[in-house]
């Protein structure tokens, strides 16, 4: 084999103690309790955790192990600086050693910051605007109620800004949760929009490994990745039909904590991550859903660069979307991208920024462009390179 076809180096680093299936959640309160804390913060959303009744058995079986804790709830989607900032505050009154994020990853991730700046002096925001690294975070541990973000087995935390709607992740091994309780039947209340949405950002977060201009040199793993995009696929077409589908639920929540634990980029040199980049600037200055601002821009990136990791592409339309192989593999790549814009409709996803239900002006798409430039140091991507001209032009296609 060729020296430059065999399979690249990688570190491969998953710590979450994952515990699923269906009445997962009745080991919270003895996964908390090992955990040996003097107190917990619990932290949740806006109310759907309060709703399902969850909360009230969470807080139930903490009292029962003995554990000590406070709470924090109100994160909102896209999770905001000042809540994190009131969660550092509230934690250090209170002396709070353990977060327990009960939610999705805008939870998980306001958690992650939240341990961040207690255990780290100085402006936590520093972390994200890429000032300085952290020396230490807050255990977390996750009960997950939305299979999306991939957060509960992740390095990283996405958080905004209010101040100038600027959304930046930062990553660190050192967030990665300790446990992660991952029961199906906690999704089945999902709005069918946030379902979909979910099964988006979890298919990309495999496509964003998979569409790399370094080769995808191991078998295993592009086979991995394949299998995870093809079982997403079909389950999100279940569960458009049939919401309460447990099969369908679970296999889409294992698939989002294997589709962002680094599994689908070990070995192919990987880690495009493009999408992403321009979908954060969106969810920043607009407030979307995150999977479905993915799935807006998706296939004007697409487009744009298939042409510069061509064999990637025309792979992916045949053994994802089962396209039959042509002899132009152009033809076969764009056929490929078309089959996709057509499952993301036939969920209920977007494909352009119209859909999304966003109407950007061409300055509004400049400083989109500029934003993502800032945000990604002036170039990202691994399929094909862009800087902000190609941003823009992108921006300006997914109109
Ligand atoms: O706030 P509540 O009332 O709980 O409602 C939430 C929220 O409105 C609702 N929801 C969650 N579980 C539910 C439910 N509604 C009914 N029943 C349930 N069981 O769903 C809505 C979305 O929740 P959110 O946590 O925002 O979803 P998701 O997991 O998609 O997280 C999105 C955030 O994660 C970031 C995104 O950018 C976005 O800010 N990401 C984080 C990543 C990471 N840390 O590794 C990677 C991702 O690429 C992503 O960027
Ligand atoms: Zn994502």
């Amino acid at each position: 084999m060729e020296r430059g076809n065999t399979m690249h180096n990688f570190s491969y680093y998953a710590p979450t103690q994952v515990v699923f299936g269906r009445g997962a959640e009745a080991q919270i309160g003895a996964l908390v309790k090992a955990q040996n804390c003097r107190k917990v913060l619990l932290h949740y959303g806006g109310g759907s955790a309060q709703r399902s009744g969850l909360l009230d058995r969470i807080r139930a079986a903490l009292e029962t192990e003995g554990v000590a804790f406070t709470e924090l709830g109100g994160v909102a989607p896209n999770p905001r600086l000042s809540l994190v900032r009131r969660g550092i505050e509230l934690c250090r009154q209170e002396g709070v050693d353990f977060i327990l994020a009960v939610g999705g990853g805008s939870v998980i991730d306001s958690s992650k910051a939240i341990g961040y700046g207690v255990t780290n002096e100085g402006d936590v925001w520093d972390f994200y605007d890429r000032r300085r690294q952290a020396a230490a975070c807050l255990p977390v541990g996750v009960v997950l109620t939305i299979a999306a973000a991939g957060s509960e087995m992740s390095n990283s935390s996405v958080i905004t800004n209010e101040d100038g709607g600027v959304k930046r992740g930062y990553s660190n091994n050192l967030c990665r949760p300790r446990f992660a309780v991952m029961d199906p039947e906690l999704t089945m209340t999902l709005p069918d929009y946030q379902t979909a949405s979910g099964c988006t950002d979890i298919l990309m977060h495999t496509m964003e490994r998979y569409f790399t201009g370094r080769g995808g040199n191991s078998a295993l793993t592009d086979g991995i990745a394949e299998a995870l995009l093809r079982t997403v696929m079909d389950s999100a077409r279940v569960l458009r039909d049939d919401p309460r589908n447990y099969d369908a639920r679970a296999e889409v929540m294992w698939a989002g904590s294997l589709s962002h634990n680094g599994l689908t980029e070990c070995g192919n040199g990987g880690n495009d991550f493009s999408v992403h980049a321009l979908e954060h600037e969106l969810s920043g200055m607009y407030d979307v859903a995150h999977g479905a601002g993915l799935a807006a821009l998706w296939g004007s990136w697409a487009r744009y660069v298939y042409r510069d990791c061509l064999p990637r592409f025309e792979r992916f339309a045949v053994r994802v979307l089962g396209v039959p192989a042509g002899a132009d593999a152009e033809e076969t790549a764009r056929a490929g991208i078309e089959a996709m814009e057509d499952f993301f409709r036939s969920i209920g996803m977007p494909t352009n920024l119209h859909e999304l239900g966003v109407e950007p002006s061409e300055e509004d798409l400049v400083t989109l462009a500029r934003k993502c430039a800032v945000a990604t140091g002036g170039v990202k991507g691994s399929a094909k390179q862009l800087r902000e001209p190609d941003m823009l032009a992108i921006y300006q296609m997914a109109v």
